[in-house]
């Protein structure tokens, strides 16, 4: 599959990672350009590659890795996501856990990414953590999901679970990323390792 990036840090990284050791095509983007990621491209290895914003933008499944400050901006910047699939990864750190009836950081960038089909995953947990892979000594990490779109959510939970992660869907973004959002989420600021029967 081929994938985006946008986003060149911690988390964006952390993605790469398993995604390339997966086979996939990763198109990495940041904010200071293509040359700036050659040396982390040369690093990740296989079908790794550096490109602008749009470029990886325009791939089947794009991760969105940046400071909640930008998130929204880069997701607005793309005229038509034309049903593609946004990975939200981000953490608003400005706004506490919205109350009843008001919208979730990841709701409000649904909002602006037009024509986007947007799944929240991977904010759950610290990027070290996601990083250090999916399986531990006593067990599988976990990656929540929550999306309004079952397909997209579909396609995510086949990519990851080939990379050996455990999927829990946690329903429509309105309910699922509430739990999920980092401060505040119950099911936020820890990893979680699901141990075998
Ligand atoms: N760190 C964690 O443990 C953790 C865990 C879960 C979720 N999160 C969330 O994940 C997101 C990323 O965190 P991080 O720790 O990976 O951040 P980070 O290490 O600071 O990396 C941020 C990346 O976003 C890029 N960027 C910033 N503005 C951009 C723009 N307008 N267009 C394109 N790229 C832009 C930066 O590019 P340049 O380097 O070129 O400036 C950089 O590559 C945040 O929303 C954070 O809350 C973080």
């Amino acid at each position: 599959m081929e994938i985006g990036i946008i986003g060149s840090g911690n988390v964006g990284r952390a993605f790469a990672g398993h995604l390339v050791r997966g086979g996939h095509e990763v198109v990495l983007s940041n904010n200071s350009g293509p040359e700036s990621l050659r040396e982390l491209v040369a690093r990740l290895g296989g079908a790794a590659r550096a490109g602008t914003v749009q470029e990886a933008a325009a791939q089947e499944v794009v991760v969105l890795a940046v400071p909640s400050a930008a998130a929204s901006e880069v997701a607005a910047s793309v005229p038509d996501w034309s049903g593609r699939i946004l990975v939200d990864a981000t953490n608003d750190f400005s706004a506490p856990v919205p109350g009843p009836g008001e919208p979730t950081s990841s709701e409000v960038l649904a909002g602006r990414a037009r024509g986007a089909r947007v799944v929240k995953t991977g904010n759950h947990m610290g990027a070290a953590d996601l990083a250090a892979g999916s399986v531990r000594t006593d067990g599988n990490v976990v990656l929540f999901f929550s999306g309004d779109d079952a397909d997209a959510k579909k396609v995510l939970a086949e990519l990851f679970e080939a990379l050996e992660f455990i999927v829990v869907d946690l329903g429509p973004l309105g309910t699922g990323s509430r739990l999920q959002q980092f401060p505040g989420g119950p099911l936020s600021g820890r990893a979680f390792v699901t141990l075998p029967l």
